[in-house]
C-alpha cells in the first residue's frame, strides 16, 4: 500500500475540571472527552523525506515545517517502530512521509484539531508501514505527542487524566446526542487561556480536580436535559475574559432553547446541546441569523476515534 487515508474527529470537553500548575508548565486535569462528527481527513504516502500540504478550514494557520504536530506525530513513530524493528524497512522503502491534511476542524478553536490531525498520522502511518501498533500503543506514542492525541486515537466518550492523556472509556448509555457548534471571529492560544486561568485564581488555594458524579450519572442514563445541566469548564471563565463576545454567544444559545451552553475546551469555539437534530437545525439556523458567531455547524457525539477509511474512487 502507498497512499493511506485516516479520518479523525474534534473533541469537545463535556466536563474540564483544572488543578494547580505542575512544575513542568502543565496543569492536573479531570476532564471528560467526547468525539463528534466533525472531522479532519489525514492522507500519508511514501516519500523521499516528510513534508506535510494542508488544505480546507484555516489552513493558512497551520504550520508546514516540522512544528507541524502530524509531522511530530509521524517522527514518534518511526522512532518507536525503529525500537521494534517493524518502521518503514527494506532498501526500497523511503523512511519519509508526505502529509495531506484536509481541515474541516478549525485552528485554536478549542476543539483539539491539531492534536486530532497528530492521532491520524499516527493510525494512517501505522497502516502505511504495516508497523502493527494495537490502539493502545498508539495511545501511549501520542501522548508524548500532546495532551489530547491520545483520547483524539481512542474517540467515543472518555475521562482524561493527568495532562489529559490517561485515559478511561466511560461507562455510558448508547444514546446519540445532538450538538451545535458556534465558531468564533478569531482564536484563542490554549497556553494563553491556562495562563490567564492561573492569573484570575492568584494565590487563592486550587482543589484537586475532581470528576463530576451528576455529568456521569446523565451519561450513564443517556438523559440530554441532565447532561446540559452537568456541563462544565473551568477554562471557560478565562476564554470570556479574553474574548468578551463569547458571553453574548452563550446568552443567545441559552435563548434558543440549549439544554446546555459552554465555551468549548480553551475556545473560542461556543457549543450548544440540542434537544434534537431538528432543534439542533432549528438553533443553528437562529444563532446564525443572531450574528453573534462567524459561522455554525451542526455535529453528533459520540463518534468514532481516528480510523482508516477505503481508498475513495477517483
Ligand atoms: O499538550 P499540548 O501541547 O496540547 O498543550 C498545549 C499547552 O496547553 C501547554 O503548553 C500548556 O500551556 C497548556 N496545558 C496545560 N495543562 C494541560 C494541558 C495543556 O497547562 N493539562
Amino acid at each position: 500500500m502507498t497512499t493511506v487515508t485516516a479520518r479523525v474527529p474534534a473533541k469537545i470537553n463535556l466536563q474540564l475540571a483544572v488543578g494547580p500548575l505542575r512544575p513542568d508548565g502543565y496543569h492536573d486535569l479531570v476532564t471528560v472527552f467526547h468525539a463528534i462528527s466533525l472531522a479532519d481527513e489525514v492522507t500519508v504516502s511514501r516519500a523521499e523525506a516528510d513534508t506535510v500540504t494542508v488544505s480546507g478550514e484555516g489552513a493558512e494557520q497551520v504550520p508546514a515545517g516540522k512544528d507541524n504536530l502530524a509531522l511530530r506525530a509521524v517522527s514518534a513513530l518511526r522512532a518507536v517502530t525503529a525500537v521494534r524493528g517493524t518502521g518503514p524497512s527494506g532498501p526500497d522503502a523511503p523512511a519519509g512521509v508526505a502529509v495531506t491534511i484536509s481541515k474541516r476542524i478549525p485552528v485554536a478553536a478549542g476543539l483539539a484539531g491539531g492534536s486530532a490531525d497528530a492521532a491520524a498520522a499516527l493510525v494512517a502511518c501505522n497502516e502505511l508501514w504495516r508497523a502493527g501498533l494495537s490502539q493502545q500503543d498508539l495511545c501511549e506514542v501520542a501522548a508524548g505527542v500532546g495532551s489530547d492525541v491520545a483520547f483524539a486515537v481512542l474517540g467515543g466518550t472518555a475521562v482524561g487524566r493527568g495532562r489529559g492523556e490517561r485515559l478511561t472509556p466511560a461507562l455510558v448509555a448508547p444514546a446519540r446526542y445532538h450538538w451545535v457548534l458556534a465558531f468564533a471571529d478569531g482564536q484563542l492560544p490554549t497556553p494563553a487561556v491556562y495562563g490567564t486561568l492561573d492569573r484570575l485564581r492568584g494565590a487563592s488555594r486550587v482543589m484537586a480536580p475532581e470528576l463530576s458524579a451528576e455529568l456521569m450519572s446523565a451519561l450513564r442514563a443517556g438523559d440530554a436535559r441532565r447532561l446540559g445541566q452537568a456541563l462544565g469548564n473551568d477554562l471557560q471563565a478565562p476564554a470570556i475574559s479574553m474574548f468578551p463576545a463569547l458571553r453574548k454567544t452563550l446568552t443567545a444559545g441559552r435563548e434558543f432553547g440549549a439544554l446546555g451552553a459552554l465555551v468549548s475546551g480553551s475556545g473560542p469555539t461556543c457549543l450548544f446541546l440540542a434537544r434534537s437534530a431538528s432543534h439542533a437545525t432549528d438553533l443553528a439556523v437562529a444563532l446564525s441569523g443572531a450574528g453573534v458567531c462567524r459561522s455554525v455547524t451542526r455535529a453528533t457525539g459520540p463518534a468514532p476515534g481516528a480510523a482508516v477509511i477505503p481508498p475513495q474512487p477517483r
